[in-house]
């Protein structure tokens, strides 16, 4: 079995869905890797490095494309590479299927069969190999460290001989994986840390890593998970009481994260525009749901710019600002996801088309779009 890992082509990608490791872990399984040349480059992964790990080196995507049963990829391909694939080709990668129907279709049109990263339930089995959590982490992190970077005041607090600093005070919006990161980032950096979710298990998550939950209307949150632990939208009179708790609370802080992501549709706005101006001077704010269209009005896809006395940061693609660990731990995902469905014996996929990871991540087969939250609301 041959497995294909092309270059990502999107501007703003720098990882490449493959690791030497995972190289190393899926030709043990039997499978062969041809990865094209300079894939790995932005996440300084030398073509001679792949090479050592067993992998051949392609000129260009076409020729590693051709003839692969497998196609690893971070996103979706770009309309300029559907041509490569073939019908009965298989690939996996974090296809944005909920917000991109058409390249679905044209997929499936392709006859590609395509797994979708992004929707693997959210069950114990399926953790390992988990790419919002994987990468989510590693945004957390990164956009703790981003706001340290353009805030003028220090995170912990300081004892000198010229006087004391106070520390910086950090507010995270939204405590799923990223918000939980972030959390334990500010903290171990010395930052007094508050956080608030709609989701009411996060009070304990958010305590037990040392920081002050912030409460809006316990009652209405009792029903603000689905059933894949995930947020709901939730309704307008929520947002007018969370607008009132965070309009006080915002005044104070230092820096804001916000991370609030409702799959599937337009992030929520959190922080308003008159919320902002009464941040103080050189606070900042970090956006990291601005690939969905932000958690505050004004924040920028893809830039850090100053507004008034706060300055925004709406870096696009923030995992892959990480792009070794990001690459790396991606790639470990797919091991994961690939490795049980290999037959130990054949060395041939054997897919159990009736399993729930399967069935939870398969978007297109036999030339039609099949998943079923493409069509349905709830995820
Ligand atoms: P996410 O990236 O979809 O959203 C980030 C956070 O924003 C969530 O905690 C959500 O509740 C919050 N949010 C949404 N709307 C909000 C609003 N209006 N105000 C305040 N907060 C709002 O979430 P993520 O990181 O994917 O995690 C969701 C849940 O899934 C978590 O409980 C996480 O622990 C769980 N999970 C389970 C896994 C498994 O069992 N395999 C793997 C990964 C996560």
């Amino acid at each position: 079995m041959k497995i294909a890992v092309p270059k990502e082509r999107h501007e703003d990608e720098a990882r490449v869905a493959a690791s030497p490791d995972s190289v190393k872990k899926l030709s043990a399984l039997g499978f062969e890797f041809t990865i094209e040349s300079g894939a790995g480059e932005g996440a300084s992964i030398s073509d001679d490095v792949y090479r050592d790990a067993g992998a051949e080196i392609a000129s260009d995507a076409t020729s590693a494309i051709s003839g692969a049963d497998i196609v690893l990829k971070i996103r979706g391909p770009e309309d300029s590479e559907l041509d490569m694939y073939s019908s009965g080709q298989i690939l996996i990668a974090h296809l944005s299927a909920l917000s991109s129907k058409e390249a679905m279709t044209s997929l499936a049109g392709k006859g590609v069969t395509a797994f979708a990263l992004e929707l693997l339930p959210r069950i114990t089995r399926a953790q390992s190999m988990d790419v919002l959590s994987s990468q989510s982490n590693l945004a957390g992190y990164k956009a703790v460290l981003d706001a340290a970077g353009e805030l003028g005041r220090a995170f912990p607090m300081m004892m000198t001989a010229a006087g004391t600093i106070a520390p910086a005070k950090v507010f995270i919006m939204g405590v799923g994986v990223a918000g939980l990161q972030a959390i334990a980032t500010a903290k171990r950096m010395g930052a007094v840390v508050t956080a608030t979710d709609v989701r009411p298990a996060t009070k304990e998550q958010v305590e037990s890593l040392g920081g002050k939950f912030l409460e809006v209307d316990p009652e209405m949150e009792k029903d603000a998970q689905t059933k894949g632990g995930y947020a709901k939208e939730m309704p307008p009179e929520y947002f007018e009481k969370q607008k009132q708790v965070v309009a006080e609370h915002i005044k104070k802080q230092d820096v804001v994260i916000t991370t609030a992501l409702i799959p599937g549709r337009p992030a929520p706005v959190l922080v308003t525009e008159e919320m902002v101006g009464t941040m103080p001077s050189g606070s900042v704010l970090v956006d990291l749901a601005v690939e969905a269209g932000g958690n505050c009005p004004l924040s920028e896809y893809g830039k850090v710019v100053k507004k008034g006395n706060v300055i925004f940061i709406g870096h696009a693609n923030v995992a892959g600002r990480l792009a070794e660990d990001a690459s790396s731990l991606f790639a470990r995902n797919i091991v994961n996801f690939i490795s049980p469905l290999v037959d130990g014996e054949t060395k041939n996929l054997k897919i159990d088309w009736e399993d729930e990871v399967i069935q939870g991540t398969l978007v297109c087969k036999d030339g039609k779009v099949v998943h079923p939250r493409l069509a349905s609301e709830e995820v």
